[in-house]
């Protein structure tokens, strides 16, 4: 039988160059969709698939980050005085349980793979979730709930995978999959972040996971891919060729990589259309700036 994933592994060591200069004192995973970080959609699609332990991997400068999973007693006491009850709920919403979040450091920047091995004595011998962060999901069943869930067919590894432009295949780890229908597709290979003329297809992966402890173990070797860095996508890989496989997951849902400036903004533009509050008044002004922009042109 698969064991339950109740443990997600978050990597956040990362510099965040593509954010400069904001990114000099705020971690990118703070930076906020309208009024949420980043790395509280990343939470609440945890805790909607069933994890119970939050294990963040960080690094220097990213004390923001810590500090925000914090109680805020003083802001609490306000808020209830003010009768601000919505704006109270929404605070305690952030709030873990005791002991549900565990801090490891990554002390260099050594790539993806490196970050999540840093987590090892706390994952064990379970499997465990991967989720970066700068990938945020819309989707009507979060996406690693929709992945819990086909894993407990499959067991072994889960990726998931969306279809991308050909000439983006390079900056993505890239799935050779069996043909077959179906989400969960059998990989057959992976190459990372491979030229469009190299790629074994469009099928991309993204930042969401469900690894084997076996891949704890491929990353023992510290073993250096592409571009010098220690690739998590190779140690997933090695695990092809065991007795579950691995398994590329066609997620519903829309992602926006908020890892890089457009993409932020059009999460920022999509996750703002879909506030009511907003809605009316943002999709207004929008409007606007396109006739404007078209008037122009
Ligand atoms: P990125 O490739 O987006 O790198 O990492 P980055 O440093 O965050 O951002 P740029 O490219 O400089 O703008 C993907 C994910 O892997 C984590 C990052 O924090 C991010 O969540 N990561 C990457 C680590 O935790 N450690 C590493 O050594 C590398």
């Amino acid at each position: 039988m698969t064991k339950r994933v109740t443990k997600a592994v978050f990597p956040v060591a990362g510099l965040g160059t593509r954010f400069l200069p904001a990114t000099k004192s705020v971690p990118k995973e703070i930076m906020t969709l309208v009024d949420k970080p980043l790395i509280q959609y990343a939470i609440d699609e945890a805790r909607a698939a069933g994890i119970e332990e939050f294990i963040f991997v960080t690094a220097r400068g990213k004390s923001a980050l810590e500090d925000y999973f914090d109680h805020a007693p003083e802001l609490e006491s306000r808020l209830e005085e003010d009768g601000k009850h919505k704006l109270l709920e929404t605070l305690k919403s952030t709030y873990m349980p005791s002991g549900a979040i565990a801090y490891i450091r990554q002390h260099q920047a050594l790539g993806l793979g490196h970050a999540v091995w840093c987590a090892r004595h706390l994952i064990g011998d379970e499997p465990f979730a991967v989720i970066l962060p700068d990938d945020v999901i819309a989707a009507e069943k979060p996406c690693l709930q929709q992945m819990v869930e086909a894993h407990r067919e499959t067991g072994g590894c889960m990726v998931a995978a969306m279809e991308v432009p050909n000439e983006r295949t390079k900056s993505y780890g890239v799935l050779d999959v069996e043909p077959g229908h179906g989400d969960a597709m059998k990989v057959r290979g992976m190459v990372e972040k491979p030229e469009p003329a190299d790629a074994p297809s469009n099928l991309a992966v993204i930042g969401r996971y469900i690894l084997s402890p076996e891949v704890m173990r491929h990353l023992d070797s510290g073993e250096k891919g592409a571009g010098g860095e220690i690739q998590l996508t190779d140690a997933i890989a090695k695990e092809i060729a065991g007795p579950r496989g691995v398994h590329g997951y066609r997620f519903s849902g829309e992602r926006y990589d908020c890892g890089s400036k457009a993409g932020f903004l059009q999460a920022t533009v999509a996750f703002g259309l879909a506030r009511e509050e907003l809605r009316d008044e943002f999709g207004q002004y929008l409007q606007e700036m396109v006739a404007v922009r078209n008037a122009a042109q």
